[in-house]
């Protein structure tokens, strides 16, 4: 059995102080939910006083993105083991990254690879475009994607992480992918490369989220999908409202 997943991906939204408020307003009724992992994935900064308001709870925190290098002349990048004193995981190949920040499968690849060898749990997102998807090419992308993402990788790494499954055109527009839609995708382009690359067995433990508007209202319906074992969440994670959206995926 796969134990559910959500996270919380607030992207470039508050500051250390706002991060610290809104956490010690979560902890509590978060806490209280069980059955079900919870990740939080402030901006860097305030990732340390996150971790230090979170650490008598078992709330994960996470890193939005990382490099793959051990350290080096990298400007304003940040190495797997700056992470490990605070973060559980590190959001991996966001499709904002690879869209605003040239992040390519190849660099998604070294940063899961970099990841899991410091004991970060990588949360890898793959998902197609609207143009992608109009053209009825969803499935050879996607599939694409994660094999990129995980050549190279053994089974028990592949076994450990976990992949996000976003539609770009659901990403902050409110128009999110049917859940049947998104479960048939998923079980076919995600778990179904896996199960060829590493074996049905590996497939069946790797846990895979949906992310793209999920909210407090549909996350029910996605979690009922067998393929769909969480979700990222981005705007909806940003409010007090983001308890009600884990207490309702179990
Ligand atoms: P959204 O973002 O929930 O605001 O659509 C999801 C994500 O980008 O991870």
């Amino acid at each position: 059995m796969r134990t559910p997943i959500i996270a919380g991906n607030w992207k470039m939204n508050k500051t250390a102080e706002e991060a610290v408020a809104f956490v010690r307003e979560i902890r509590n009724g978060l806490s209280q939910i069980k059955g079900i992992d919870k990740v939080v994935c402030p901006p860097f900064i305030a990732i340390p006083a996150v971790a230090d308001a979170l650490q008598a709870t078992e709330i994960g925190v996470g890193a939005q993105n990382m490099h793959f290098a051990e350290n080096g002349a990298y400007t304003g990048e940040l190495a797997a083991n700056m992470l490990t004193p605070y973060c559980q995981y590190v959001i991996i190949g966001h499709s904002e990254r690879r869209e605003y920040f040239n992040e390519t499968d190849e660099g998604v690849n070294k940063k899961a690879k970099a990841a899991l060898a410091h004991g970060l749990t990588p949360i890898i997102c793959v998902g197609e475009s609207l143009a992608q998807n109009e053209a009825g090419e969803t499935q050879a992308f996607v599939s694409g994607q994660v094999r990129a993402a995980l050549a190279g990788l053994t089974a028990e790494q592949v076994a450990s992480l976990v992949i996000a499954y976003e539609p770009i055109w659901a990403i902050g527009t409110g128009k999110s992918a049917s859940a049947a839609q998104a479960g048939s995708i998923i079980g076919l382009s995600v778990r179904g490369p896996i199960a060829e690359m590493f074996g049905e067995d590996t497939a069946q433990k790797v846990r895979i989220q949906y992310g793209g508007s999920a909210n407090e209202k549909n996350i029910a319906e996605y979690m009922a999908q067998p393929d769909i074992d969480g979700a990222l969440v981005g705007g909806a994670s940003l409010k007090a409202s983001f308890v009600e959206l884990v207490k309702n995926a179990v």
